[in-house]
Order: structure tokens, then sequence, then C-alpha cells
């Protein structure tokens, strides 16, 4: 017997009925990023390795463990994009757009690879939605960011969330910050994780974020960042603050929150839903002022988020909200010998309607089933009569009404049918 192949574990696919929530939570992502003043780019999904290593950071466990490196064929080491702002700093330096006075106002949609270990809301391939402000160190665009996720979460109807905010210092404040935990950890510095005291070495702030349980209730005992921010961190932190109440957002502080990657500096936030279980986060970011320097190019600040697709809809699903948006079918049934008929019929309505019909002919019952089969709104019947009446049958398959009408009249018929609420549910 021949090998069955599988999807390799931690993908997934997306089959029709389910993909029309996927393009819903796109089509929104879209909108809201436009209406927002964001263009969209797309960047590639492999990059060179060394600018996730640089970018993201050596000492993450997105850059240690969970990359999908490897050689191309001339033996240059190459990356699945493990996220996508690192590629967009690039594309950004690349492009010779990054100046410190110009703002790019930047979103993307698309799939990140991270080798982790899959479990509900964690996927080796998933989807991002994210939006970059490039060009700006002003807070208002923190705040923007953060409510433009929290506006698009809010749109799809999503209720169960909390917004936690951070600040991880700047350059100034962060090595202060830094020696602070090395010697509130150094007499435990046994009881740590191997990785953890490598960590406390190299960068102590990532043994704040180890998952390791011991490691968890050790840094319990360390200070808070929000004690040792300079006056500049400390007055942006403000100023965010303000913003966010001023935009109606309530949000709650989180001294804990250092976030995965290395690039951040002051604010620093996440937005978690409820019902997601351990993996509740459904977007994060945060400012990244030293990023476009690391990667080479000139100091420009910037701040952005990104949102993890699949956690959305598993929490649309978990909060009962239905996004699922299907253009209303119509159903070309067709009597013996009207083939050609029905084909340029269909050819006809396609330009306003999404009309499905049969390749082989069929039985009037047989076309029947198939019309209930694939949920449609609507039955046109083109039999020998109507044919010789230049008229067709309409039957809509919601209230079992059925009328015969001129064909001239078809195409109002079907728009007024079509239009009515239960054929036109937008995305909520
Ligand atoms: P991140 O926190 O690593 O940030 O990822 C953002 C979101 O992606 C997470 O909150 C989560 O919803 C989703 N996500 C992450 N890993 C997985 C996974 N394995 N399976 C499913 N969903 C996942 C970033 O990626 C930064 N680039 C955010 C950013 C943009 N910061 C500044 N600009």
């Amino acid at each position: 017997m021949s090998k069955k192949f599988q999807a390799m574990r931690g993908t997934r696919d997306i089959l029709p009925g389910e993909v029309e929530k996927w393009q819903t939570v796109e089509k929104v992502a879209a909108m809201i990023s436009e209406r927002y003043g964001y263009r969209e780019i797309r960047t590639p999904h492999f990059e060179a390795t060394d600018l996730f290593a640089r970018g993201v950071g050596e000492t993450t466990d997105v850059v240690q463990k969970e990359m999908y490196t490897f050689p191309d064929r001339k033996g240059r080491s190459l990356t699945l994009r493990p996220e996508g702002t690192a590629g967009v700093v690039r594309a950004v330096i690349e492009a010779g757009l990054a100046k410190p006075d110009r703002l790019h106002k930047l979103w993307y949609w698309g799939p990140m690879f991270r080798y982790d270990r899959p479990q509900a809301g964690r996927y080796r391939q998933f989807y991002q939605w994210g939006a970059e402000v490039i060009g700006t160190a002003n807070p208002w665009a923190d705040v923007e960011i953060i409510v433009l996720l929290a506006e698009y979460l809010e749109e799809l109807g999503l209720t169960d969330l909390v917004i936690k905010l951070n600040s991880v210092g700047d350059a100034t404040c962060r090595p202060i910050y830094q020696k602070k935990v090395r010697e509130a950890l150094a007499s435990r510095r046994d009881e740590l994780c191997p990785d953890c005291r490598e960590r406390l070495e190299k960068n102590p702030l990532r043994v704040l974020d180890c998952k390791v349980p011991g490691c968890r209730e050790i840094v319990k005992g360390v200070p808070s960042v929000l004690d040792s921010l300079c006056e500049d961190c400390r007055e942006h932190l403000d100023e965010v603050k303000k913003g966010l109440d001023a935009s109606g957002l309530t949000y709650e502080m989180d001294p804990g929150l250092v976030r995965g990657l290395d690039y951040y500096t002051r604010t620093a936030f996440e937005i978690h839903h409820g019902k997601l279980g351990a993996q509740s986060a459904v977007g994060g970011g945060g400012r990244y002022d030293g990023l476009f320097k690391i990667l080479g190019g000139p100091e420009v600040p910037a701040v952005g988020f990104s949102m993890g697709v699949e956690r959305v809809l598993i929490a649309l699903q978990e909060e009962g909200r239905d996004v699922f948006h299907q253009t209303p079918l119509v159903y070309l049934a067709r009597g013996a010998n009207l083939s050609d008929e029905a084909f340029r019929l269909a050819r006809e309505l396609r330009r306003r309607f999404a009309i499905q019909l049969e390749y082989a002919e069929k039985s009037l019952g047989a076309q029947l089933r198939q019309a209930d089969r694939l949920g449609a709104t609507a039955v046109l019947i083109l039999g020998e009569d109507e044919m010789a009446a230049g008229e067709i049958t309409v039957k809509d398959l919601k209230s079992g009404d059925q009328r015969r009408m001129p064909r001239a009249d078809l195409q109002d018929e079907l728009a007024r049918l079509l239009s009515e609420p239960a054929a036109s549910r937008s995305h909520t």
C-alpha cells in the first residue's frame, strides 16, 4: 500500500466551512488597519538566520529553541520567520525608508513559524496580524497601537479581554534593573533551571520570562521594574497610561511582563483572553527604539503589535460569536437538454451572484437534493415550460415560497431575496 501523508505536527489545513471565518477576520483586520491610516507591507516568509538572531535576541527561547533553520543549496543559513517585526524593519531599511523624521504606519498578515510543543492555541505554523508605527518616539503612537488591537477585538465582538501593560526601561535604566535582578537572584542561583543560570549572566530579564515552575516561583521575589525606571521612561509610561485612560480602555499594570523577544524598550503590553487556557495572549507588542540600529539602520524609534489569528478564532468560538460569512449561494437546476441555456444564464448571473450548477445532466430531484446539501439560499428552476415562456421559477429555500416570473425580472428578485437579513449577515 502506498504511504499516506498527513499535515506536519503543529500545522493545520483550513478547509471550506472554516476558511470563511478566516476570510472574515482578515477582512476586518485590513479594514481597521486602513481606517487607522496603516498601509499593508508583505515581506518574505524566510530571511537570513542572522536577522532573527540579532533582532529577536540570541538568548530568547524563540532563537535558541524555536526557529526553523536550514541551509539552502549554497550553504547559506535561512530561517522561516518566527515573527514579522524583524523582517519589516529590514525591508524599511533596505528600501531606504528608515529616516528619523519619516513616519511609516504599516500592517501585515501572514504565517509565522516556531518549533514549539504544539498544544491548544499553539502551533508550529500560525498566522499573525501585525501593525508597526515606525519613526516616532511619541507615546501617542504606543496608545494608538494598543487601541488599534483592542478596537479590532471589540469589533469582532470579543469581551473577555484584559490589557496588561508594563515598561521594560531603556538603555539608561535597564542595566541598573538587570543588576538588581542579578543581585536578587544570586543567592538562589543553584535553584534555577540550567537555562536560567546562563540567562542570569547574559540577559537577566529573560529569567523573569522562564516557564519552568521552579523558576517562576523564585522570580516572584525580584523587585519590580517599575521601581527602577529612569525619569524619561517613567514619563513615557505615564503618558501612555494617560492616553489609554483618555481612550476609555481599562488595563492592568503587570511588572512581570517582559515579553519573549529582546528588542523591547519602554512600553510592553499584551492582551489576554479569559477562555484560552494556558496560551491566553491573543496579541502583544511594545516599543522597540533600538532595533533599527541593531539591524544596521539609523536610529529610528518604533512601536507595534502582533496578534495570533488562531487564538482569536478560538476566543470567538468560546464566546459563541459567529463570524461566519458565506456569500449566499443560488443553485440553478435545469431540465433535460437545457445545458447550453443554463450555462449561458449562469455566466450572466455570476457577474452579480454566486451560482452553482451541475456539469452533468441530472434529474430535478437529484439537483434539489444537491442544492440542499450545499446550503443554497435559493433555487432557480429552468425547465422546458419556463424555457418556452421566457420565464424562470425561483424558490426561496428558507421560506419554501416558489414563484414563476419573466426572466427579465430575475436579477431584481434575486437581489431582493439575497439581501434579506438571514442571507446578508455581516461579520458579527
Ligand atoms: P509575540 O508575543 O511573540 O510577539 O507573538 C504575538 C502573538 O502571536 C501572541 O500573542 C500569540 O497570540 C501569537 N502566537 C505566538 N506564538 C504562537 C504559536 N506558536 N501558535 C499560535 N499563536 C502564536 C511578536 O511576534 C512580535 N513581533 C510583536 C510585535 C510587533 N512587537 C512589536 N511589533
